[in-house]
């Protein structure tokens, strides 16, 4: 089978196309036939050796923790799948390969009316998003700000953050994205200098909640303007959070999270906006372009 690997750590050119051994479905796994594979800032941090449980997974390797495609095999003791089911799901590696083996406790069901490669790209910004703002326990009424509103966990975020309730949630971006964040229901702010005065202009009695994927200085100016430290969370930055006195938490994705989003998903409440698809063989360009930190929404490798 064709997979995109690495054989050494590095920058996105250590990311190539080339021929692996199909594996097979173990007991409680399940074999997908991959169609689309979502392209995470996890998996350029992992190609690149900075994640330390992947730097012990040995060579070659092959980056991916979120994926679509058709049951191909059933392990032993599976029977909540059979072969010839659409899913998608998650894992930590493996995904940029047209075969993986998961557990079956893994995926879910994939909708008829779900394209492939927004199958692909749900999973891993969906559910950081979902994690996050259960965490902050928003809902009815909250006010909540969102640092990095424009990116793959942004999207999916203001668009959580509104069907769970929120009734103004203000989003920062560059200039070039507000349009995009208008069009998600967020209220667009520029983000760097200036931000906690240009969030209060927009809520000056201060914000419920706040959720950051950008860090830095954003994290700062988000703790300055959010009503109660304990609602400020973090998906980047844990040593400015640690600083600020921020709450600690610990994410942890699931087959029942991911379902809550496709169902909204079906409900017409939740989109995932494609930034770009690239084929398998461009791997390396598609973590070219995550690697930006800018830009609207979610990169897709297609595959099967
Ligand atoms: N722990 C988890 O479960 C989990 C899950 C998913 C993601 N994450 C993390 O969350 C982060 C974001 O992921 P992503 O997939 O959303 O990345 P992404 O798609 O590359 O998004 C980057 C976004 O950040 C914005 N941005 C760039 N510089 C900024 C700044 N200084 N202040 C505020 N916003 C800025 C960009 O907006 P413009 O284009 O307008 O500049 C862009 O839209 C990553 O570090 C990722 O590892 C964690």
């Amino acid at each position: 089978m064709r997979v995109a690997a690495i054989s050494a750590f590095g920058p996105p050119e250590v990311l190539r196309t080339a021929e692996a051994v199909e594996p097979y479905a173990g007991a409680g796994e399940v074999r997908i036939r991959v169609k689309a594979a979502g392209v995470q800032p996890f998996d350029c941090k992992a190609r690149a050796g900075l994640i330390p449980f992947v730097k012990s997974a040995g060579f070659p390797l092959v980056p991916g923790n979120e994926f679509s495609g058709v049951v191909d095999q059933v392990g032993e003791g599976v029977d909540t799948f059979a072969e010839g089911d659409d899913v998608l799901g998650f894992g930590v590696l493996n995904g940029y390969a047209e075969y993986l083996t998961i557990p079956a406790d893994q995926i879910v069901r994939k909708p008829d009316t779900m394209p492939w490669d927004i199958a692909a790209g749900l999973s891993g910004n969906g559910q950081g998003a979902h994690m996050a703002l259960r965490e902050l326990e928003v809902g009815p009424g909250d006010t909540v700000l969102i640092n990095g509103a424009a990116g793959g966990l942004g999207t999916l975020a203001v668009q959580v953050a509104k069907a769970w309730g929120a009734t103004t949630v203000i989003g920062t971006a560059s200039k070039a994205n507000h349009d995009y964040l208008r069009e998600l229901g967020a209220v667009p702010v520029e983000y760097g200098v200036g931000l906690a005065d240009r969030v209060r202009a927009l809520a000056p009695d201060g914000v419920d909640a706040a959720l950051d994927s950008a860090g830095g200085d954003g994290l700062r100016a988000l703790a300055e303007v959010t009503k109660d430290r304990n609602r400020v969370l973090t998906m980047v930055d844990v040593d400015t959070a640690k600083e600020l006195g921020l709450r600690e938490w610990t994410p942890v994705r699931s087959a029942a999270r991911l379902a809550e989003l496709v169902d909204l998903y079906e409900a017409g409440r939740l989109t995932v906006h494609l930034r770009a698809t690239y084929p398998l063989e461009r791997a390396a360009d598609a973590h070219r372009d995550v690697e930006t930190g800018h830009g609207r929404g979610k990169v897709v490798l297609t595959i099967g």
